[in-house]
């Protein structure tokens, strides 16, 4: 069997169409954990957002061969914590690229000089709020409606992540 290589880098303008074919090629149930909503038809002004990269925002895909499997990216909020979102294609699941993409990321904002991370998590995303625990048990939750905030020292997660 050939086994095309899993790759990260960051992502371009360019890479726009694979990113809203990934998006759209996501279960409802994902879409919903990463965006908090239905993404139904994939906006092209929502694709353009998440691929653009800025002095406060940066973007990582992982791809296998030119197909988008994994999103990640991190904004510096006006408080000057890192947001964090990240989905995975569902066929490339527990193999460590979320991970992959978090510790890119997070290893770009602290050479930035950011020190504190913020996720937004639906609270009934048991696997999320496991992993913020097993890897960042010093952080602390405020919940709002259905979503769980957690804020965390970005020195430790970067450590932890990496
Ligand atoms: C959350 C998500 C990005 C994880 O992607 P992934 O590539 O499978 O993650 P990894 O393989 O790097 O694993 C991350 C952690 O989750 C654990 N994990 C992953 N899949 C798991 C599973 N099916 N059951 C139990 N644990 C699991 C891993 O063991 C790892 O924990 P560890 O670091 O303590 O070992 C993916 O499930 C997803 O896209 N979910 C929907 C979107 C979402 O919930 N995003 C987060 C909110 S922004």
């Amino acid at each position: 069997m050939i086994q095309t290589q899993v790759s990260v880098r960051a992502a371009t303008e360019g890479d726009a169409e694979a990113v809203r074919t990934f998006l759209a090629g996501l279960s409802a149930s994902a879409q919903y954990q990463r965006f908090f909503t239905g993404l139904g038809s994939v906006s092209p002004s929502l694709v353009r957002e998440l691929v653009a990269v800025r002095p406060h925002q940066n973007v990582v895909l992982a791809l296998c061969g030119t197909d988008v499997i994994g999103h990640a990216m991190a904004s510096t909020n006006r408080s000057g914590a890192v947001e964090l979102g990240v989905v995975v294609s569902e066929d490339h699941r527990h193999k460590g690229l979320a991970t992959r993409l978090l510790g890119e990321l997070l290893n770009r904002a602290v050479l930035a000089g950011a020190d504190r991370l913020q996720l937004d998590v639906l609270g009934d995303n048991a696997l999320v709020l496991d992993w913020i625990r097993r890897r960042l048990p010093d952080t602390e939750f405020e919940r709002e409606g259905n979503t769980l905030t957690g804020y965390a020292s970005l020195a430790v997660a970067a450590t932890t992540a990496a």
